[in-house]
């Protein structure tokens, strides 16, 4: 935790754990559970749920619209400050008065939430790691993982494929593939580019550059075109948060079977469950919240409108929150 960090943190626990303050939200952990509480409520999360989606957040920078830790509390991003909400996206608790939310500076949120994340996973725990994958979450404080809750995703220097990428991608650099995705195969394409073009004509195996990738739910862009950003990621086990869109986003099942739960994003009322196959392409409307499924590990991508306008066009009624008429 750097000094210049706004959460509050307390003393040690009889368990080892740090307690932090945020506002008036106030943050603890035990063996099995995250406590989460604020001045009219308070919220029990299993902690390998908890971390796993503390630390999409962090990485996510917040992600697009909500993300949801469960039914009760998460975050907003208004894309430079952050609200930290309890019941805001849910029925019940709004209809009771007992919603509560608080808004901070990005940078301010993003190191309390580092710091608790940090604190509070152990040696051997990876949160971004399928949990076939990594060690035990449980238990008293013993050692600690910052190597794994501060991993940056892998940066392209040119697109992917093209000569001086600097993309780590092959058992030299310590990137095998990945278990579940022994079958894949690993030939890369023929091109054949005119004389003096080789170096910007160029293609690669996105299977094969998937297979390899060693984390979960962690979509990543690797194709940008104006505001058009392909975010492929590989899934296992279930998506951490409870994603609820600010725009839509389209899903390509690239392999394998993903199932998705989704609901309003306001009240949490059930409205669909979506089963992708490979090949299936699914638009996911901006009013809702989804979580995924994956049994066996898979590749999606996750096709985003990064334009900054468009939250505020949906807000306003000047977009749908579907993405076509047929
Ligand atoms: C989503 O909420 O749309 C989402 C998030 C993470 C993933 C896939 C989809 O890995
Ligand atoms: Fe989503």
């Amino acid at each position: 935790m750097t000094d210049t960090a706004p959460a509050v943190v307390g003393d040690r626990n009889e368990h080892g754990y740090r307690s932090f303050r945020l506002g008036e939200f106030t943050f603890d952990r035990d063996e099995y559970f995250a406590h989460v509480a604020w001045p009219s409520g308070k919220d029990v999360l299993s902690i390998d749920a908890f971390l796993r989606a503390l630390q999409r957040d962090v990485a996510w920078g917040f992600f697009y619209g909500v993300v949801n830790f469960d039914a009760v509390i998460g975050t907003v991003n208004h894309y430079g400050e952050v609200d930290l909400f309890a019941g805001s996206f849910n029925e019940s608790y709004r209809g009771a008065g007992l919603d509560y939310v608080e808004r901070f500076p990005h940078e301010d949120i993003h190191a309390a939430f580092q710091a608790i994340l940090d604190d509070w996973t152990i040696e051997g725990f990876d949160p971004f790691a399928a949990p076939e994958e990594t060690g035990s979450p449980w238990g008293d404080k013993q050692g600690s993982n910052t190597k794994a809750v501060t991993r940056r995703r892998v940066t392209a220097k040119r697109m992917v494929g093209v000569p001086g990428d600097e993309v780590p991608r092959s058992d030299a650099t310590g990137h095998p593939v990945n278990r579940m995705f022994a079958d894949v195969p690993q030939d890369e394409p023929d091109v054949e580019p005119e004389p003096g073009f080789e170096e910007e004509v160029c293609g690669f195996n996105l299977f094969a550059y998937l297979s390899r990738s060693d984390v979960t739910w962690n979509p990543s862009v690797v194709s940008v075109c104006e505001d058009s950003l392909y975010c492929p990621t590989t899934e296992e086990f279930i998506l951490p948060i409870i994603h609820g869109n600010d725009r839509v986003e389209w899903f390509v099942q690239l392999s394998d079977q993903i199932e998705w739960v989704v609901a309003d994003k306001e009240t949490n009322a059930l409205r669909a469950r979506v089963t992708m196959k490979a090949g299936d392409v699914a638009a996911m409307p901006a009013d809702i919240r989804h979580q995924g499924f994956s049994p066996k590990r898979s590749m999606l991508l996750v096709w985003e409108n990064g334009s900054a306008a468009l939250p505020r066009m949906i807000a306003e009624g000047r977009a749908p929150t579907y993405p076509v008429d047929f």
